[in-house]
């Protein structure tokens, strides 16, 4: 596995020579990018040592590419910033590109693992806090830096992680057990236009789909998500098609069938969409607004599960009550292999919430899990998709 070692400017930057033998004896080969201020930190011919290649360091001057930043980045299998300051995380995190190692950064398609190193109140800063959160809901691996006497004399988290987790997350990349596997997710509320400016939509904020796509994508699936209106970034790695109404969304989704593998429709689809939206915004004086007459929408994931042309799919079910039985009724009537279920009337799995507690419902039986972030029911989603098709190995 080819591996860019970033090294950014702190003290711990000479543990990055470790991470970058670690990283070697395990098989992988190493390219390093440095900051100048790391440059202060860690002399540049301490990695070309190590690596027998010159460090990039300038998007001008780097023997082996005229390109640096763009050549750096597509040779990378993974992206690894070792250690990570306050600053570089706050530039990766708004995709500032202002020297090579940032540049190359931003030019990959590789996945890409941070490990923080910092002083506790930096690590700790709202700010930080909201770039480490930005990096993960775009697929970004973070390796938690740990508690202990900071270089500053301040005790707290900020410490750069031990060596062998920083190499042990970085290998773990190579286990990608859904490469080769193409993935359909759908994603967010849809809108349905009454009128030029009027529409119904519902209180789906998108951050479920988007971070089952997100984790597909990290374990090395293809993914196209079929987004509706929603603030969130795309996750990296993943093809984003942006559709407004539930008749788009269908479209869009039914367009994708047979080239997908797994469909995981997590989008809340409105369930109706007026009759005959206007084609001018309709005045108060018309009367029409009182009652907007409705028609129901196609429902996707039935129709996507009773065309055969999926290999496996999921379907989510949101519920207020009742929860199992309704979660069995639609595993049955939507055709689909797994029923993701969840109690949205709870405070941990509201809607726009960052966390959810489902219950993974299929032909066996329904399986309660914790209360868990977003992301880590997606991983539990997947591990599950996997173990079904014979695909297990975990993920990084
Ligand atoms: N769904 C869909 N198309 C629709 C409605 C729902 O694809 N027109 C999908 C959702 O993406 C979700 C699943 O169906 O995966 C269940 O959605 P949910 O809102 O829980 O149930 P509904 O089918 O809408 O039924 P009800 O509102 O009666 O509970």
């Amino acid at each position: 596995m080819n591996v860019v070692l970033g090294v950014t400017g702190c003290i711990a930057a000479y543990k990055a020579a470790e991470v970058c033998r670690g990283l070697q004896k395990a098989g992988c080969e190493v390219r390093v990018a440095m900051t100048e201020a790391a440059t202060r930190f860690v002399g540049t011919a301490t990695f070309e040592g190590l690596t027998s290649v010159p460090v990039a360091r300038n998007v001008f001057d780097w023997p082996p590419s005229p390109i640096p930043h763009i050549d750096l980045g597509e040779w990378a299998d993974a992206f690894l910033v070792c250690p990570c300051t306050a600053d570089v995380l706050a530039k990766l995190a708004c995709g500032i590109a202002d020297d090579c190692l940032t540049s190359a950064a931003l030019a990959t398609t590789a996945p890409v693992l941070v490990a923080p190193a910092m002083n506790v109140h930096m690590w700790q800063n709202p700010a930080t806090q909201a770039n480490v959160a930005t990096l993960r809901s775009r697929g970004a691996g973070v390796v938690m830096p740990v508690s202990g006497r900071l270089a500053c004399g301040d005790v707290g988290e900020g410490k750069l992680a031990p060596v062998d987790d920083v190499v042990a997350a970085v290998l773990a990349l190579r286990d990608r057990p859904l490469a080769g596997t193409r993935v359909l997710v759908t994603a967010g509320p849809t809108h349905e236009a009454i009128d030029p400016v009027r529409y119904i939509a519902n209180a789906s904020s998108g951050k479920m789909g988007y971070a089952v796509a997100a984790e597909a994508a990290r374990r090395g699936a293809e993914v196209c998500l079929v987004s509706g209106p929603t603030s969130l970034p795309c996750p990296a790695g993943v093809t984003r098609v942006d559709v407004v109404s539930a008749a788009d969304m269908r479209d869009a989704v039914m367009a994708r069938a047979p080239w997908a593998d797994v469909a995981v429709c997590a989008a809340a689809v409105a369930d109706y969409t007026p009759a005959a939206p206007a084609d001018h915004k309709l005045k108060k004086a018309e009367g029409r607004l009182g009652s907007v007459e409705l028609v129901e929408t196609a429902d996707i994931l039935a129709g996507l599960a009773a065309s055969g042309e999926v290999g496996y799919v999921v379907g989510f079910a949101a519920e207020t009550r009742d929860l199992l039985d309704n979660a069995r009724a639609k595993l049955a009537s939507k055709g689909v292999d797994l029923l993701v279920a969840n109690d949205v009337s709870r405070p941990d799995s509201a809607f726009g919430s960052d966390t959810d507690h489902v219950w993974l419902v299929d032909d066996a039986g329904a399986e309660e899990l914790d209360t868990l972030t977003k992301a880590e029911v997606a991983a539990a989603i997947w591990d599950r998709v996997q173990a079904d098709l014979g695909r297990e190995g975990g993920a990084a």
